[in-house]
């Protein structure tokens, strides 16, 4: 059966990755978090002590820096030249870093480039931000994923009590918030709706009805190839 490219884009919390990693494992498809890379690179530049807003550090460090997706029974691995950083790219310094560092252009070119190049051949499910707009313009099925910004925070809430890390909800809705706003409104590839991208409000949706719209969206495109 032919593979299909599927993007998933929107804001922070949104349930982006759950439901890719399980739309990936259903059709046998790659997934790939481009979060994860940029949040990869905030934290190689936290540790190097290297200023976020300082764009030729950042491309410097990055184009001496390895960053791959691997793909494990437990789930995706993060790995930071040859480490495994899954666990650390989680933490609120990173997030609260990450949107400045992924504001930069060619910052963002090489890590556009390192995606396109793991998505050649199709079969691959993609979630980030700018997936539908300018990684993976002509994907087969493009969604955006969005909730409240309340539901968004409780959703991160819960899974930070989940995974016993430290958790403020009202913090968390501040910084997501504050997140999205810095990244809707960067120069560079903005997080927006690509104009063919199908919206889902996931609010008082469950992951397996986000999942099951997907995945008729992926049937119905594959049947039309
Ligand atoms: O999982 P969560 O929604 O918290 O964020 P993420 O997907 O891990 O992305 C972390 C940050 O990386 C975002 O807030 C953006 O600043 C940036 N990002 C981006 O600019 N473009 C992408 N394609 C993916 C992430
Ligand atoms: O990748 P993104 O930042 O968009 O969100 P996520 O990390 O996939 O999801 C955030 C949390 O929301 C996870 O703990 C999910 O289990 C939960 N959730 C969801 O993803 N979708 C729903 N419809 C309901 C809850």
């Amino acid at each position: 059966m032919k593979k299909i490219s599927i993007a998933i884009d929107g804001p922070a919390a949104a349930g982006k990755s759950t439901v890719a990693k399980i739309v990936a494992e259903k059709l046998s498809y790659i997934y790939i978090d481009t979060g994860a890379m940029y949040r990869a690179l905030t934290l190689k530049a936290l540790n190097s002590e290297i200023d976020v807003n300082d764009e030729q550090k950042l491309i410097d460090i990055l184009n001496h820096t390895n960053i791959e997706l691997k793909h494990s029974q437990n789930g995706q691995l993060v790995y930071l030249d040859s480490e495994n950083v899954t666990t650390e790219i989680r933490t609120s310094q990173v997030s609260n870093n990450v949107s400045f560092v992924a504001k930069h252009k060619e910052v963002r070119e090489e890590m556009v480039r390192r995606q396109q190049e793991f998505a050649v051949g199709g079969g691959v499910v993609m979630d980030g931000r700018d997936i539908g707009t300018h990684v993976l313009p002509h994907a087969e099925v493009k969604v955006f994923l969005l909730a409240s910004v309340e539901e968004r925070a409780e959703r991160r809430h819960l899974e930070n009590l989940q995974k016993g890390f430290p958790s403020d909800l009202e913090k968390l809705k501040e910084e997501i918030a504050l997140r999205d706003k810095i990244d809707s409104e960067r120069e560079t590839a903005p997080l927006r709706k690509a104009d063919d991208a199908i919206e889902i409000d996931t609010t008082s949706l469950s992951i397996q009805e986000v999942v099951e719209k997907i995945m008729a969206l992926a049937e119905e495109r594959v049947e039309l190839i």
